[in-house]
């Protein structure tokens, strides 16, 4: 090791706890190299001198998640980090992992799904891909951070089989990835804030998770330095005035000892030689950036409706409207929120130039955010009665989807569904693209248009990634990381959120499609669905044992169009019975192949141990009861093309009994 702690003052390694600035951690007056942190999951926003840089916007994770793709959530990664090192930045504040249990939550656009398996394997290929540059990340916020009211006060209250199933697997999978450093939430969790939570920092996130990085607390998270250094929270960010102060008095009165003190320094000074090892270049230039936010644009936009193939558009006399066409919202609101060089082409004019002479495309202003009706409206309706296809374009924008706040609710503007219901009104094919960064409550309008398009928060390339897709040049292939619920009533938390301080995950692991499953209760949109403009079907399941409750389930995919496309197949598995209440069916494996026209492609998908655990609380470990288990294999969660029944045979002495 180039640095140790022997190097350091008592003084220095108190001041190392905690950060110099806004950004960068403490150097010792240059005896040891300093660490610049910088948001965030949607691009890079670097902050130097007070003004915010332009730099890429890339989709926002919630699309990386729809994308159901590995290899986009590395590119992204990697896409960010490369701007990090041009930058001068050592460690990217992204990934964020927190599991989405209700559609209102602010950061959702930040946050990856509503299911622990698909948030964090997208969260370890995106550490991977950013670490692959020589740039550390930052999984955050660990943990229970599951919406944005009052989340500096608010305890998360959460049993312990819950947090194990629901809220905690996103991070022990990303922690695979070794991130350079973790980053706690603001919130408490059980009646201990994030930043003091021993159990969760040290037994849980390094005991048993393996986790040897950095813990960072979220910006302003830490409320008592002693606490937080017994904790196993390392680095406190920002810079905060009292720091040094209370770290020091604790030490003297003896409530953190010498050893305590010189574990989180030991850690930071690896930190600090990670970034300084690193190997590191510059690899894309701004315009291979922006390809590749539209290339993971492209894979993340979800088809959800397409009724009598109106898309991709066929040319004629398309209109497109709603101010999103050309002024599309690219990302949420907060932290996350990066600003980017980069100049829109309307969405009218790049359908135009893919469909050349066979289109007339005109574009029409229509402001649909606000309430009320506009001139410019009446205009719209009047040219759409004149069109063949309308394109509307309407959703939310950062205002109402941001850090620091919830959404009031899911639905679109009141002005925003007339626009939609009057315009279906006149025109029958009616195409809705959506811009948002989590679920929208389509009800009210969905049955009288032929199609919906949730193009998300998908980055500054997301112009070229719709016009791609609506024109058929791109097949989608997005898959939703979240259900759409018919109503934010049909969610279990609907509009409460607690008593104000404390909100008990009554639900349990009932979160996302397994509450709606539990229940029997229909949704919009099911986790999983996508639609293509390819047929696919599925057959020959095969089901290999090859350890003791390790299993190859292989089966084909054959595309049955006249053109290549991709296909999300994804892999459930249920207990049929069993001693604990368990959901219907849970997401463990997944699997995203281009098949060819007409081609046949084998997939094989893994499982393990954890594809048929439960956490028993009793054994404070996962266990697999004996019996039988369906793997069922689909194109969502509510559309199973292929299932069998397995049965699991571990040795009788580690098997409890049970009263079936
Ligand atoms: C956010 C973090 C962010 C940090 C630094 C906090 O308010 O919760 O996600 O990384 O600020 O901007």
């Amino acid at each position: 090791m180039k640095y140790d702690v022997k190097m350091l003052t008592l003084d220095e390694k108190l001041k190392l706890l905690t950060g110099v600035d806004y950004w960068r951690t403490y150097s010792a007056d240059g005896k040891i190299g300093e660490v610049v942190m910088s948001d965030g999951p949607c691009g890079l926003r670097k902050v130097r001198d007070g003004k915010t840089e332009a730099s890429a916007c890339m989709p926002s994770p919630s699309v990386v998640a729809n994308s159901w793709s590995k290899e986009a959530a590395f590119l992204d990664g990697k896409t960010i980090a490369d701007e990090c090192v041009e930058k001068d930045v050592d460690v990217i504040l992204a990934p964020g992992t927190n599991i989405k249990r209700t559609p209102l939550c602010g950061r959702n656009f930040e946050y990856l799904s509503e299911d622990p398996y698909l948030a964090g394997v997208l969260a370890r290929e995106f550490i991977n891909g950013a670490q692959s540059k020589g740039v550390g990340t930052s999984l955050k916020h660990y943990c229970c951070n599951n919406r944005e009211f009052e989340r500096f006060n608010q305890n998360s209250e959460v049993d312990e089989r819950t947090l194990r199933e629901i809220y905690l697997p996103a991070f022990e999978e990303a922690v695979k990835a070794e991130p350079w450093t973790v980053m706690c939430s603001y919130n408490l969790i059980n009646g201990i804030y994030a930043s003091e939570n021993k159990y969760l920092i040290d037994d849980v996130l390094r005991g048993e998770f393996g986790f040897n990085g950095v813990v960072v607390s979220d910006w302003g998270a830490v409320h008592n330095q002693f606490r937080r250094v017994r904790a196993g929270l390392d680095l406190e960010m920002p810079y905060s005035d009292g720091a040094y102060n209370d770290l020091k008095d604790a030490y003297e009165r003896g409530y953190i000892t010498e050893e305590q003190i010189d574990r989180s320094v030991k850690r930071i000074l690896e930190l600090i030689e990670k970034k300084e090892s690193a190997v590191k270049s510059v690899e894309y230039s701004a315009e291979e950036r922006h390809a590749n936010a539209v290339a993971i644009a492209k894979e993340g936009i979800v088809l959800l409706k397409n009724d009598d193939d109106i898309l991709p558009l066929k040319g004629g006399k398309i209109l497109v409207s709603g101010e999103y066409a050309r002024a599309p919202q690219i990302c949420g609101g907060g932290s996350a929120r990066n600003t980017t060089a980069y100049v829109q082409t309307g969405l009218d004019k790049l359908i135009s130039e893919k469909l050349g002479a066979e289109a007339e495309v005109s574009y029409l202003f229509s402001r649909t955010r606000t309430q009320g009706i506009s001139d410019s409206l009446n205009k719209t309706y009047v040219a759409a009665y004149d069109s063949d296809t309308v394109v509307i374009c309407v959703g939310n924008d950062y205002t109402v989807e941001s850090e620091d706040f919830d959404r009031q609710g899911i639905r679109l503007s009141k002005t925003a569904e007339d626009f939609i219901l009057n315009t279906a009104a006149i025109n029958k094919n009616v195409v809705v693209v959506l811009y948002a960064g989590s679920a929208i409550d389509v009800s009210e309008w969905v049955e009288s248009v032929k199609a919906v398009v949730f193009a998300g928060f998908a980055g500054e390339g997301v112009n070229e990634a719709l016009s791609s897709v609506l024109t058929g040049e791109t097949v989608p292939s997005g898959k939703l990381s979240e259900s759409f619920p018919t109503g934010i009533e049909e969610t279990y938390t609907g509009l409460e959120h607690g008593n104000g301080f404390a909100e008990r995950y009554s639900d349990g692991i009932f979160v996302g499609y397994r509450y709606y499953e539990h229940l029997r209760l229909p949704v919009e949109f099911p986790f999983g669905h996508g639609l293509s403009y390819a047929k696919f079907t599925y057959s020959d399941l095969k089901i290999k044992k090859t350890g003791e409750t390790e299993y190859e389930v292989s089966y084909n995919v054959t595309n049955e169009s006249d053109f290549a496309a991709k296909e999300v197949s994804q892999v459930y598995v249920k207990d049929v019975f069993s001693s604990v209440l368990r959901p219907k069916k849970e997401l463990k494996g997944f699997s995203k192949d281009e098949i060819g026209a007409h081609e046949t492609k084998n997939i094989t998908v893994k499982l393990d141990y954890r594809s048929f655990a439960y956490y028993n609380v009793s054994l404070k470990k996962w266990y697999v009861e004996n019996g039988a288990f369906e793997v069922l294999v689909g194109a969502s969660s509510a559309d199973i093309r292929l299932s069998e029944r397995i049965t699991v045979e571990l040795a009788e002495d580690t098997q409890y009994s049970t009263g079936y």
